[in-house]
This record gives structure tokens, C-alpha cells and sequence, in this order.
């Protein structure tokens, strides 16, 4: 399963995948969008557990974007099914697993009881050994509009002026506020996007992206992307 040579090699602390190729995967097998969706929920699972093996701190996941809505009634009921059955085992084995949760994005949209699963996983998550930070009604313009005019207000009501936002405090009113930039962003399905993902936290990222389809991604996947990260010669605009 696991390549050894990947294991001698740190993982990067904080990994960041756009989870995409569920419908393509589901069109070769004749099989409903939805069927490729829960095939795509199945290889988050592998991959959250993968990733608490070999150590990664943190693991971002797109799992529904602002504009995801568009997709049919039938689809996105499809996505939160998926998401409520997944968090209800979440909820359930917490301690077991190990693992907390953020959300990323504006959950005001989801239905209430989709909405409280996610404020009972993020406040009953305690310093596990991962935490996966679920992207959901999430699009990275849209978070740095909000952290503006969070910024803005605050210099409305005196708590700041105008010259004191820096990037350190622009970040703070990010969705990721005390969470690391990641440093390798995973892309499977063969698109060559960012598609309004991580648009901030990303400015320094390595950016891997794959032919395999994310339904079919497991933990040898995962190791070539480690590699090939490990491979980059990481400067920061350096020499
Ligand atoms: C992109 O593939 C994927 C999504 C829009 C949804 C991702 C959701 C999941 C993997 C399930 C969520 C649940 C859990 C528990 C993680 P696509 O549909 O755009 O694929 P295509 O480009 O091949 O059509």
C-alpha cells in the first residue's frame, strides 16, 4: 500500500485536495452523478485515515462550493446526504478516530440540521491528531469579500485603523484563522484549476495536479503527490 521511500520523507503538514472526477467516474459506469459522489465520500474516508497514518496535521477538503447550488435539486441533496451520514459517523466515533473539524465557508445556506452537525463537530473537536477542514458553500473570493468588510466594520467601530490590516491580520479574518497555509494542493481529474479555491491561503503552495479520477484516488496516489513535492525545490520567491 504505502511506498516506504514516502514514509522516510515528512509529509507536509497541511495537505489541501479539490475533490473532482465524481460525475466523470460515475458516466463510465452508467451509474447517477450521486453514486459517484458516494464513491468520491468513500475515498475522502481512505484518505483522512491515510493522511492520520502518515502524520499530516491538516487536511482541507473542497467538498461543496458557492457555486456547486447550481447542480440540480437531485445532485446537491445527493452532496448534503453524503455529508450529514459521513458527520453522524463523525460525531459518533470522535474519540475513536481522532480527528476534528472546521468548516470553511458559509453554512448559513445549509439546512438547519446539516447546519448543527457541523457547530457539534467543531466545537467537540479537541487538538487531535488531524483536523480535516471541510470547504462547504465555500469559494475563496467570497471569503476574502467577507473578511473585508469584517475588517471594515471593525475600523467603522474603532477597533482598528485602516493602516493596521497587514497580511498576518488580513488572515485572521479568513475562514482558516490560525491554520497554515497549505503547503501542497492536490488537484486528480486531469483539470488544470484552482476554481476559486484556498485563493489566499494558496500564494505559496505546490500545486500537484493527477489524471486519476478522485472516486479511484487511494494512499498510492497520495504518496505520488507527496514525491513529487518533495521533488520541487521549495524557495518562497527566494534563490
Ligand atoms: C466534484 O466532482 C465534486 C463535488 C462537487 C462534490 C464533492 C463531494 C464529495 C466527494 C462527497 C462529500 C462527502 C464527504 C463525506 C466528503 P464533479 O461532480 O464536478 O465531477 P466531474 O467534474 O467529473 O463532473
Amino acid at each position: 500500500m504505502a511506498n516506504t521511500e514516502t514514509k522516510l520523507l515528512p509529509p507536509p503538514e497541511h495537505i489541501a485536495i479539490i475533490m473532482d472526477g465524481n460525475g466523470r467516474w460515475a458516466k463510465k459506469r452508467g451509474l447517477p452523478r450521486t453514486a459517484g459522489h458516494a464513491a468520491g465520500a468513500e475515498a475522502f474516508r481512505r484518505i483522512a485515515n491515510y493522511c492520520r497514518t502518515l502524520g499530516v496535521r491538516y487536511l482541507t477538503v473542497y467538498a461543496f462550493s458557492t457555486e456547486n447550488w447550481k447542480r440540480s435539486q437531485d445532485e446537491v441533496e445527493g452532496i448534503m446526504r453524503l455529508l450529514r451520514k459521513y458527520l453522524e459517523e463523525a460525531l459518533r466515533d470522535m474519540e475513536k478516530n481522532r480527528v476534528s473539524f472546521r468548516f470553511f465557508g458559509d453554512l448559513s445556506r445549509l439546512s438547519p440540521k446539516l447546519q448543527k452537525m457541523c457547530l457539534d463537530a467543531q466545537s467537540r473537536s479537541q487538538d487531535y491528531d488531524v483536523q480535516v477542514n471541510f470547504c462547504l458553500n465555500y469559494g475563496g473570493r467570497d471569503e476574502i469579500v467577507r473578511a473585508a468588510r469584517c475588517f471594515a466594520q471593525d475600523v467603522l467601530e474603532g477597533k482598528h485603523a485602516p493602516e493596521d490590516l497587514t497580511e498576518d491580520l488580513m488572515s485572521s479574518y479568513l475562514y482558516s484563522a490560525d491554520v497554515p497555509d497549505p503547503e501542497l494542493i492536490i488537484r486528480p481529474s486531469g483539470e488544470m484549476r484552482t476554481s476559486n479555491f484556498l485563493l489566499w491561503q494558496s500564494a505559496y503552495s505546490e500545486y500537484v495536479f493527477m489524471d486519476v479520477l478522485w472516486p479511484d484516488f487511494g494512499p498510492e496516489d497520495l504518496d505520488r503527490a507527496i514525491e513529487e513535492y518533495h521533488r520541487r525545490n521549495r524557495r518562497f520567491g527566494g534563490t
